[in-house]
């Protein structure tokens, strides 16, 4: 039978990667690395071999524990950003060697961005790196988190401060995972999707104003965005910027409501708000932003907040300014074309956004 998933590879960097989305993927995959498993024609090749060790939260372990392949040790954190921590890396390695892990062995990340974050900085630093599969079970980890080879923890609060570049051999992505998902987290992810729509996918941008979201397609044109973007720019030294569409508002957003915004919330804010800066540069026509706010409207994402322009505007310094320098922006000029590394003058960005969180 042919399978229902779309597969590519994607070079990063030297590694080459092996992407699967789509239902089924997550039942061939594990039926092909369980260890009493034979006949399930290895469509996913020698990619994760040796001693396996999954790495999951408790949250996942409890939703999907029983799709994993029975005899593979897991190591389950709590769940949420406070698992992504010095002291869980040191205990996930701690349980790594505990599980028989060796340098040919191979670590499977089960869960959303928090897990592939950790697990992949593990299997970065256990012995120097070994290989490891990224399993995303969130919308944001499919479309967004899991694509890139980013890894890494917070350290005091500093967002992914430690991190590396360690690209997975695979990233195996099953929607019909999502069906446990609570609604908060899937709106988290609609707003990268939608981002990711704006960068490069006006055919999903389309759907998406339709009010269509089909999970077994369109994660993967959202996904694709971001795959054609990495390709080009593996180690972000340039056009990954453009990524960034929504952050540097986003980021202003949660760092002035002291992270009670959601991290999606914050982005539709800063989507819609970066968008009439672009229209206030005379970059992009003037109706893009309300189109965009209308989409994410339509997907469960509030574009409003109470907060002051002026707080926002100190949140958004606070990581850029160790980069010496003024904002730079990525802008979109319409819906898929979006420039990057745009400088703006104080003054309209404190137009916009007293203009913008308001309305
Ligand atoms: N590496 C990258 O390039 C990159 C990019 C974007 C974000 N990130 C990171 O991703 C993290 C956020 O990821 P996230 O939003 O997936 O958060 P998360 O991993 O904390 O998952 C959100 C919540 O959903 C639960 N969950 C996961 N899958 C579920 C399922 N199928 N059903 C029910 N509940 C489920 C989790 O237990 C958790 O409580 C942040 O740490 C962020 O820094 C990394
Ligand atoms: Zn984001």
């Amino acid at each position: 039978m042919k399978p229902s998933y779309q597969r590519r590879t994607v070079a990063m960097g030297d590694v080459h990667c092996q992407w699967t989305c789509g239902p089924d993927a997550l039942r061939d995959f594990f039926a092909m690395v369980s260890p009493n498993a034979e006949a399930t024609g290895r469509r996913f090749g020698d990619i994760a071999s040796g001693t396996l060790v999954v790495v999951t939260d408790e949250n996942v372990d409890r939703l999907h524990g029983l799709e994993l392949p029975p005899g593979v040790p897991r190591i389950v954190v709590p769940p949420g950003e406070s698992s992504k921590t010095l002291g869980w890396l040191a205990e996930v390695l701690r349980l790594m060697l505990d599980a028989g892990l060796d340098r040919a062995g191979t670590v499977i990340a089960f869960g959303g961005g928090v897990v592939g974050d950790l697990a992949g900085f593990a299997a970065a630093t256990f012995m120097r790196g070994v290989r490891w599969v990224n399993v995303p079970t969130t919308l944001l980890a499919m479309v967004d988190a899991s694509i890139g080879g980013k890894t890494g923890v917070d350290v005091d609060g500093a967002k992914n401060l430690a991190g590396a570049f360690h690209p997975p051999a695979a990233i195996v992505a099953d929607p019909t995972v999502l069906a446990t998902l609570p609604a908060a987290e899937r709106a988290d992810g609609m707003a990268e999707a939608v981002k990711q729509a704006i960068i490069g996918s006006p055919g999903l941008f389309g759907r998406l104003e339709r009010g269509a979201f089909e999970d077994a397609e369109d994660i993967a044109a959202a996904a694709q965005v971001k795959i054609e973007i990495v390709e080009r720019d593996p180690f972000e030294r340039g056009e990954r910027a453009v990524l960034n569409l929504g952050h540097t508002v986003g980021h202003g957003v949660e760092t002035a409501s002291g992270y009670r915004l959601s991290h999606g919330h914050a982005v539709a804010v800063g989507l819609v708000a970066e968008t009439r800066l672009a229209e206030r540069l005379h970059l992009a026509h003037p109706g893009l932003a309300d189109r965009i706010a209308g989409v994410l409207g339509q997907h469960g994402l509030s574009t409003r907040t109470a907060l002051v322009a002026a707080d926002v505007r100190a949140g958004m310094t606070s990581d850029k300014k160790r980069l010496g320098g003024r904002l730079r922006f990525a802008l979109p000029r319409a819906v898929g074309d979006v420039v990057y590394g745009v400088e703006v003058e104080e003054p309209v960005v404190m137009a916009v956004l007293e203009e913008s969180l308001q309305e």
